[in-house]
């Protein structure tokens, strides 16, 4: 199937609501809107806010954000957003700031989907309000910063009811040239698999300051949260918060989690403020003694931008890339046939929201989780994003210890990242 016909199939699974029958509708009458409430207004959380109103029947209803200043840029782009679409502004009442907006936002009787888009850090705290207020929850990844955060999120999981519906942000798995290929190697396309090489080159991310303010009249801990992006305990590091993708994709098509891992890695280019590292080498080892020989980097200002995944088995090999082709090549050979996208852009996109290769993986992922939610068949993907999350954990502890680290050392291990202060003094 090409990308022309998957969109084709896609626009019917949109338009799912409309056909189906009243009795299979769960909970949801036949056209109505699923209520979307947003928390953590910022890059990645607005744009997928946007993508799910403009795909699905979603509707955001209601915003919610720490920060003031946060909150009203995204009621300013949400007001707007929702008039080019003909609906209503959020209502006032709608509208949550400060250390407790996400129980107020998860409150709500006018919400019935909960997107987690706040930094890594809050993800499961904010995951526990919102499975035990009864809402379906679009969780961005990671679920979860450190094990003991983890093994939360799995206690969680067991909370979510039959009629809640719970997805976790890989989209890559959604995306058609990747869902095609992968499609393919389970069916056992390459034979034998012995080898995955992973890759995620990326630009440095920039510093955020609140509007008007400078830096010496940030707060510490404000600017810590502002700047999450380079801080080990809110983000997870670059492999957990962000190369994490690469390693979903490698556990999907292998089908099992790495069982040891051995790392390197430092912060060689980086002098900002932050404890990130800004390169990883990790070598995994899964099950089969299959590798995957995964490098990383996260530094520079030049925008440019690879991420990907190739598989070596006995009957041939699978090139996975965020852009280019996407083929295998051996005895089964194949290469998505893709005659509407334009030539390859290879552009990092802070907000997630890439072209090529995963153009439509957002709307893709969208329209499989609300269909999830109006027909009844609801997702729980918190115990496979844990999986993933632990994944990366593995490799980032091999690489702060500098030793193998197995699983099972890995979940001994008790491993926590604190925040060290309270959210209070930002009421
Ligand atoms: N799936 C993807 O491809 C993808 C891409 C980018 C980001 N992400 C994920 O999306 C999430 C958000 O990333 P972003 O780029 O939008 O970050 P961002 O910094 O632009 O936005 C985060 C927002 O959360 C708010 N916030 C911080 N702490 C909060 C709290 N305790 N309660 C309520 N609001 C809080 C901030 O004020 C900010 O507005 C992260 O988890 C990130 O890993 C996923």
């Amino acid at each position: 199937m090409d990308r022309r016909q998957l969109i084709q199939t896609g626009a019917a699974a949109a338009s799912g609501i409309i056909l189906l029958k009243p009795a299979t509708a769960f909970g949801y009458a036949a056209n109505s809107a699923v209520r979307h409430g947003l928390l953590g207004c910022g890059n990645r959380g607005s744009s997928v806010a946007e993508s799910f109103s403009k795909n699905t029947s979603a509707q955001v209803v209601a915003i919610a954000d720490l920060f003031p200043d946060n909150l009203a840029v995204g009621r300013a782009r949400f007001d707007q957003f929702n008039a080019s679409l003909g609906r209503a502004p959020i209502d006032a009442k709608l509208l949550f700031h400060g250390p407790h907006a996400f129980e107020q936002l998860v409150a709500s009787p006018d919400v019935d989907l909960i997107q987690i888009s706040t930094p890594p850090f809050f993800h499961v705290q904010h995951l526990e309000a919102a499975v035990a207020a009864g809402k379906h929850v679009y969780c961005e990844k990671p679920v979860g910063i450190d094990i003991h955060q983890a093994k939360q999120a799995l206690e969680i999981a067991k909370r979510v009811k039959p009629t809640q519906s719970v997805d976790v942000g890989f989209q890559c798995r959604n995306a058609p040239p990747i869902a095609a290929i992968a499609e393919r190697i389970h069916g056992g396309a390459l034979g034998k698999i012995a080898l995955v090489a992973g890759i995620y080159y990326a630009p440095a991310s920039t510093e955020k300051i609140r509007p008007g303010a400078s830096r010496s009249d940030t707060g510490a801990d404000e600017y810590r949260l502002r700047n999450w992006l380079w801080d080990r305990a809110l983000s997870g590091d670059i492999l957990v918060e962000q190369n994490i993708h690469i390693v979903d994709l490698c556990n999907w098509m292998l089908g099992a989690h790495p069982l040891k891992a051995t790392a390197t890695g430092g912060r060689n280019i980086l002098t900002h403020f932050g404890d990130c590292w800004d390169n990883y080498q990790v070598d995994f080892t899964y099950p089969g003694d299959v590798h995957l020989s995964f490098s990383s980097t996260q530094f520079g200002s030049d925008n440019v931008f690879d991420a990907g995944l190739r598989l070596f088995g006995s009957d041939g090999s699978a090139n996975v890339p965020y852009s280019g082709p996407v083929q295998i090549t051996g005895k089964q050979p194949w290469a998505w046939q893709d005659s509407t996208s334009a030539p390859s852009s290879g552009k990092f996109a802070a907000n997630g929201a890439f072209s090529d290769n995963l153009a439509f993986a957002d709307r893709d992922k969208e329209r499989t989780f609300i269909d999830s939610i109006t027909s009844g068949n609801c997702h729980n993907q918190i115990a496979a994003g844990v999986e993933t999350a632990l994944s990366c954990m593995l490799g980032r502890m091999a690489g702060l210890t500098r030793r193998e680290v197995t699983w099972e050392d890995l979940l001994a291990h008790g491993e926590t990242y604190p925040l060290g202060f309270g959210l209070d003094q930002f009421e």
